[in-house]
C-alpha cells in the first residue's frame, strides 16, 4: 500500500503543486489548510510523513511541528518544513522545532520527491549487513579562510593512512575550489563533479570507488569539482547520500570544509563525530571562531564533539592563548606552532610534511595527532600488519614515557 503524505498549507495553489509532485510518484496524499485541522485529524490520517508550510493563519509550521513532536503518537513522525526565507536561519528554526528536513520555496518537484523518499527510507528500519563499517569522522573547519584547514585535513588524513592498514578517505567539501588534490600532488581526474546528473538514490559504492583518487600513502580522496559550474549542479541529497555511503565504506573519514555554513557544509558537520575548529591568534579569526561556536550550539552539537586547534599561521606577535580562551570561553585543545616556510615548500610540491618527513617535528606532530584521534578499539590492540607510521608513533610514545 502506498504511504500517505500529509501536506499542510493554507494556500490552495501550493497544496495542489505539492500534492501533484508527490502523487505523480505514487504516494497517497492527505491535505489540511490549518494547524487545528491537523491536530484534530492526524490520528485518523496516520501519515508516513508530514510536510508543513511555515506561514499559516492560526499557528505557524514551527509551532505545529513542536506540538506534533510533543505528542507520543507523532513524536517520531518524519517532518519536512517548507520555508521561503534565508537558509541557515530557517534551517536552525526548523531543526529547533524538531523537523527532520526543510525545503526552500520555490522548490523543484524532483528535489521534493527525492527528499521525501530519502526521509522515508531513513525512517524505515533497514537490515544492516554485518560488514558495514562506521567511519570515525573528523571535520576540519574555520569560518575564516587561510587558518590552515586544508593543511590540517591533508596531514591528518595521510597520517591515519600511514598508521593503519585500513581504508581512510579525505573528502574535499570545498566543492568549488578545494585544493586537497593539489596539496597531495594528485591529478584532478575525478571528483565530486562526476556525480552531477546522477540521482542521489543511484549513487552507490561502485560509483564512488570509480571517482576516488588514490594517494601513495594508501589514502583515498574525494576531490572538488573540475569545472566550477558543476558545484552548482550538485544537490544536498546527492551530497548526503555520498557522505552516508562513505561512512559505511571507510574506517576513517576526514572532511576539508569550506569557510561557510552552506547546507552541504552543515550536512558534513552533522555527519562528523569530531569537529576541529581551527583559529589563528588574531582578532578576526577569534571572532569567526566565536560565531562558529554559537552556531554549533544552536545546531545542538555536544561540546565534546568540538576540538579547538590554535594554529600559528604567522610568526609575528599574536594574541596569547589565555586571552583567546577568555574571549571564546573555551579551552584550546591543540596548538600548532608556526613552521615558517616549511609548509610553503610542501605545498609547492604537493608533499605534506607528514608524508615527506614523518620523523621531522611537524610530520611527527601530525602523525601523533592522527593516532591520538584514532578509534579507541584500534589503539587498544596492535594491528596484525604494523605499518611504518604505526611503528613510528609507538616508538615516540615509548620515548616520551621513558623521559617521563
Ligand atoms: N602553522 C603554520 N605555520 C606556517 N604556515 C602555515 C601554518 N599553517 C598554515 N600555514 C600556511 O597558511 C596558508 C593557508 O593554509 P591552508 O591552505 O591550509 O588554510 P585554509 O584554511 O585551508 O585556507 P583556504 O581559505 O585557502 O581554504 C598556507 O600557505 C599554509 O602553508
Ligand atoms: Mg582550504
Amino acid at each position: 500500500m502506498a504511504e500517505t503524505i500529509y501536506i499542510v498549507d493554507d494556500n490552495d495553489l501550493n497544496l495542489k503543486i505539492v500534492s501533484a509532485a508527490l502523487r505523480s510518484v505514487g504516494y497517497e496524499v492527505a491535505t489540511a489548510q490549518n494547524a487545528a485541522e491537523v491536530l484534530a485529524n492526524i490520528g485518523t490520517v496516520q501519515p508516513a510523513l508530514a510536510i508543513l508550510d511555515v506561514m499559516m493563519p492560526d499557528m505557524d509550521g514551527y509551532e505545529l511541528c513542536r506540538r506534533l513532536r510533543s505528542r507520543p503518537e507523532t513524536s517520531n513522525l518524519p517532518i519536512i518544513i517548507l520555508t521561503t526565507l534565508s537558509e541557515l536561519d530557517e534551517r536552525l528554526k526548523a531543526f529547533e522545532a524538531g523537523a527532520d528536513d526543510f525545503i526552500a520555496k520555490p522548490f523543484n518537484p524532483k528535489e521534493l520527491q527525492a527528499r521525501v523518499k530519502v526521509l522515508l527510507r531513513r525512517f524505515t528500519p533497514q537490515e544492516v549487513p554485518i560488514t558495514t563499517l562506521q567511519a570515525e569522522t573528523t571535520a576540519i573547519f574555520s569560518l575564516r579562510g587561510g587558518a590552515g584547514v586544508s593543511t590540517v585535513a591533508t596531514n591528518l588524513s595521510v597520517g591515519l593512512a600511514q598508521i593503519w592498514p585500513l581504508p581512510v578517505c579525505l573528502v574535499d567539501m570545498a566543492l568549488i575550489n578545494g585544493q586537497s588534490a593539489l596539496m597531495l600532488d594528485l591529478a584532478l581526474r575525478n571528483g565530486w563533479g562526476d556525480l552531477v546528473g546522477v540521482r542521489a538514490n543511484e549513487i552507490d559504492s561502485e560509483i564512488l570507488q570509480q571517482i576516488l583518487l588514490s594517494h601513495e600513502s594508501g589514502l583515498q580522496v574525494l576531490a572538488s569539482v573540475k569545472r566550477f559550474e558543476d558545484a552548482e549542479l550538485l544537490g544536498i541529497d546527492q551530497v548526503q547520500q555520498t557522505l552516508g555511503l562513505l561512512k559505511r565504506q571507510f574506517e576513517y573519514l576526514v572532511f576539508d570544509l569550506p569557510h561557510d555554513f552552506s547546507v552541504t557544509t552543515i550536512a558534513a558537520l552533522d555527519a562528523a563525530d569530531r569537529i576541529v575548529l581551527v583559529l589563528s591568534p588574531e582578532l578576526a579569526s577569534i571572532r569567526c571562531a566565536s560565531i562558529a561556536l554559537e552556531v554549533f550550539e544552536k545546531l545542538n552539537y555536544a561540546p565534546e564533539k568540538i576540538k579547538l586547534l590554535l594554529n600559528w599561521t604567522f610568526s609575528g606577535k599574536g594574541l596569547a592563548r589565555s586571552e583567546i580562551e577568555k574571549a571564546i570561553k573555551r579551552k584550546i585543545d591543540i596548538v600548532l606552532p608556526n613552521v615558517g616556510d616549511a609548509l610553503v615548500a610542501s605545498l609547492t610540491y604537493g608533499k605534506p610534511p607528514v608524508f615527506q618527513d614523518p620523523n621531522g617535528a611537524i610530520g611527527a606532530l601530525f602523525e601523533d595527532l592522527a593516532y591520538h584521534w584514532s578509534k579507541e578499539s584500534h589503539r587498544l590492540s596492535a594491528p596484525q600488519t604494523k605499518k611504518d607510521g604505526y611503528n613510528r608513533v609507538r616508538e615516540r610514545v615509548r620515548t616520551r614515557q621513558k623521559s617521563g
